[in-house]
Formats: C-alpha cells, sequence, structure tokens
C-alpha cells in the first residue's frame, strides 16, 4: 500500500486534515484501531471556538452544526457573590458553538466516506519506519496480519498515548508537563439544561461545570480527586455535590435527570517541542495535552490540522518546504497561548488540596476582578473564543 499521506487515528485531527488535504487534490490514509460506533460514541469535549465553526462551515461541514448546535456568546462564573455574565460577542466580536466532539467525528466521518476517501478502522499502527527517508513506512495489523503503508509523510494523529510520538528517537524531544491535583468526573443527563449559558463554578468544596449537549441532554462536571474511582460515585452522590456547588441563593437550581455516561478524566498539561521529526508530524493530542478547563483539546487539534494541510499543500504544489519547517514553530505559539489560558483558568476555579488562605483569596481576587473589570473579562473572553486560525503568523 502506497499513499501521499499517511494518517494514524481517527479523531478531530486526523479527520479533519484528511478532509483539507482531500480538498487539494492530496491523497491520504487514515488508520484507526477502534472501529467506527466507538469513536463517533465516546464523549468529550463539547464547546467550539469560532475559528473551528468557521472552518466547517467553510469547507461544507457546518450545516448540522448550524441546525443541532448551540450559539453562546458568554459565559458565567459564578462564587461568592453569586453568578456573573461575561459577554463575548460585545467584547470580542466572536462567539463559541456548543456541540459534542463525537457529532463533529460522526460529520467528518461521513464526509470522508461520502467522497470515497481511505478510511480503515480496527486497523492499529505498531509502529513507524524509516522516518528519515523520502519514504517512511507505517507498520499495522489488521485482522491479526501485519502490513505496511508507505508514504510521503506520515501525520501522527494518534492521540496522547499512541505510537506516534513514541517513534521519535530519544533525544530529539523536550517534554514539559505539569500535573494538578485533581481530577474531572463528567455525567450527561437526560435533563434539560435550566438555562443556555455554560456556568463555571469556583465553590468551597470544589470546581463544577454546568454545560449541555441539546434542549433534553446537560453536560455537568465536578472537580474530584486524581485517584478517585467512579464506583465509588453513586448517581446521588453525584447529584447531591453538584448542586451543593452549582446551585444559587436566588432559587436558581440545575435540572435533574437520569444519568446517561459517567467517567472520570485526569488533568494535565503536556508539550512536546519540536512537534515534528523528519517526515512524521505531531497534531492535537499526541504532540499536547491541556487540562479542559479552558475547553482548548479539540479546538488546538482542528488547528494544527489546518497548519499541516496548508504546509503539505504548499509542497506538493509548489515543491515549497519553508511551511513544513515552520509547522512546529507556528502550532506551538497558538499551544503556548492555550497551555497558559487553561492552566490559569484552572488554577482560578479549582479548589487545592489543604488550606491555603493566601491562595483562595488570591482566586476570590481574580475571579473578582475578572467578573467587574471590562478589561479583564475581555482578556478571557478573546482567549476562551479562541484566536483566529492565522494567528501565528501575526
Ligand atoms: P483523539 O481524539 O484522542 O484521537 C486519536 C485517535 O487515534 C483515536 O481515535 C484513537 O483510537 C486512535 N489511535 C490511537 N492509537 C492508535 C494506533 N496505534 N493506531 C491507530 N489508531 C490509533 N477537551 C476539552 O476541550 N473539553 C473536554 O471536556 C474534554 N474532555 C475529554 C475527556 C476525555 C476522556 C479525553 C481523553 C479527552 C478530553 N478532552 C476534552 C480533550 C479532547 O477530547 C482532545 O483534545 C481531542 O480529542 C484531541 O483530538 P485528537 O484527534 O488529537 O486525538
Ligand atoms: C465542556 C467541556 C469543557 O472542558 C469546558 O471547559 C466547557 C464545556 C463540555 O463538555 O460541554
Amino acid at each position: 500500500m502506497r499513499t501521499q499521506v499517511g494518517i494514524i487515528g481517527a479523531g478531530p485531527a486526523g479527520l479533519m486534515l484528511a478532509h483539507l488535504l482531500q480538498r487539494e487534490g492530496i491523497e491520504s490514509v487514515i488508520l484507526e484501531k477502534h472501529p467506527r460506533e466507538h469513536i463517533e460514541r465516546r464523549v468529550r469535549a463539547g464547546v467550539l471556538e469560532q475559528s473551528t465553526v468557521d472552518l466547517l462551515n467553510e469547507i461544507g461541514l457546518g450545516e448540522r452544526m448550524l441546525r443541532e448546535g448551540m450559539l453562546h456568546h458568554g459565559i458565567q462564573l459564578s462564587f461568592g457573590s453569586g453568578r456573573h455574565h461575561i459577554e463575548f460577542s460585545e467584547l470580542t466580536g466572536r462567539a463559541i458553538t456548543v456541540y459534542g466532539q463525537q457529532e463533529v467525528v460522526k460529520d467528518l466521518v461521513k464526509a470522508r466516506l461520502a467522497t470515497g476517501g481511505a478510511i480503515h478502522f480496527l486497523v492499529e499502527a505498531i509502529g513507524l519506519w524509516a522516518l528519515d527517508s523520502e519514504s517512511p513506512r507505517i507498520r499495522f495489523l489488521a485482522d491479526g496480519t501485519e502490513h505496511e503503508l508507505t508514504c510521503d509523510f506520515v501525520a501522527g494523529c494518534d492521540g496522547f498515548h499512541g505510537v506516534s510520538r513514541q517513534a521519535i528517537p530519544n533525544g530529539v524531544l523536550s517534554v514539559i508537563e505539569h500535573s494538578y491535583p485533581f481530577a474531572w468526573l463528567g455525567i450527561l443527563a437526560k435533563a434539560p439544561p435550566v438555562q443556555d449559558e455554560l456556568v463555571y463554578a469556583y465553590h468551597e468544596r470544589g470546581f463544577a461545570l454546568f454545560s449541555m449537549r441539546s434542549p433534553e441532554v446537560t453536560r455537568l462536571y465536578l472537580q474530584v480527586t486524581p485517584d478517585e474511582s467512579i464506583s465509588s460515585w453513586s448517581d446521588d452522590r453525584i447529584w447531591s455535590e453538584l448542586h451543593t456547588r452549582l446551585d444559587g441563593g436566588d432559587g436558581w437550581r440545575i435540572n435533574d435527570g437520569s444519568v446517561l455516561e459517567k467517567s472520570i478524566t485526569g488533568m494535565r498539561s503536556f508539550v512536546v517541542e519540536p512537534m515534528q521529526y523528519q517526515r512524521l508530524y505531531l497534531l492535537g493530542d499526541s504532540a499536547h495535552i491541556v487540562p479542559p478547563t479552558g475547553a482548548k483539546g479539540l479546538n488546538l487539534a482542528v488547528a494544527d490540522a489546518f497548519v499541516l494541510a496548508r504546509a503539505l499543500n504548499a509542497h506538493y504544489r509548489n515543491g515549497s518546504g519553508t511551511e513544513l519547517e515552520r509547522y512546529s514553530r507556528r502550532c506551538l505559539r497558538r499551544v503556548w497561548r492555550a497551555e497558559h489560558f487553561s492552566w490559569w483558568m484552572t488554577s482560578m476555579l479549582h479548589r487545592f488540596p489543604g488550606t491555603d488562605p493566601f491562595r483562595e483569596r488570591l482566586q476570590l481576587s481574580q475571579l473578582e476582578y475578572v467578573a467587574h473589570s471590562p478589561a479583564a473579562a475581555k482578556s478571557l473572553a478573546e482567549n476562551y473564543v479562541g484566536l483566529p486560525l492565522d494567528w501565528e503568523e501575526a
């Protein structure tokens, strides 16, 4: 088997890259280790930045998102003195759309199949060879048998636990990491969202987040300790904790319902530099992880795909390698902005273990400042709605 770009992983990064390349007449093959149903059902992120929405519309994949996604012009911060609205549209001229990651994945898979692009499910990449040659090879397992895909370039879109990053020789990458002393327990509940704006809550018992997926389904998160087991969280315990942390003194109350899905996700910041080795390019979670508080993970994956597709297009159109050389630098500029924003939101909104009155007063002061100063609110808003896709060049 041979193709121009071998793509490992059918998450947002791999699927978006394949679609952008196909539009430019560049051939690719996607290898995905899970079945289609699995990747289309995996509940993860939910907030799309304006640029992600614009890109999906521009490439003709925004139709269902426009119909079913929920356009939001701001968020609310809840802490001691009540809920405070942070206006995005007036402050930045941009907005966000709440549309589940698995819906984006479904739309991209459908488009890939409709256009006849190659996508192989239940096929696991097990190693990369000849990365420093002009014909790197991906070795993969299909039906228990080993095969090889020879490519011009390899796109490692296989998430944090994938094989791509591991294929890079020791000493090439710098790994920069930070861990947080908490995790998120997330649920999907069959309950109508009580309002149409997300609420990020700082509470003495820990952070909580109110979000949604549709007029019938609410998405909620609770800060828990990193070693927490999901089995120690009965539905009753989850609802009780959510009400304690989110409900307001003004009678505002989240709606209860049956729990459709629940899981615990650890939180970390992680970046490798550079995001490239020879003819292998790393995209999305294979190169960087952000804590979810800034809602950036999915959007970063899409931005990496945009930058790499443009660089590969320049290579195939006019033989120019300049854009490919700039890939890592361009992506990392956005990645570090998102890393800082996600760390800042996380640090402002979570309850740290132990008692530290100094830190707690600083967090409350920062929340007050963002809630009451248009200048501080504008900075949060600008980062939350996301930077334009060509920001890396500014
Ligand atoms: P992924 O979506 O992880 O896709 C990688 C794909 O590669 C997968 O389909 C995987 O099966 C496949 N793969 C892996 N190894 C191989 C192999 N060897 N061969 C073939 N295929 C392979 N972000 C937010 O902003 N908000 C959230 O609330 C949020 N919640 C999250 C919850 C969880 C449990 C997780 C794991 C992530 C969450 N994220 C969240 C982060 C966000 O979902 C990711 O940033 C986003 O999925 C990154 O997309 P990606 O395409 O880089 O990677
Ligand atoms: C959602 C997830 C996030 O990480 C976030 O910051 C906001 C919303 C969500 O899943 O809806």
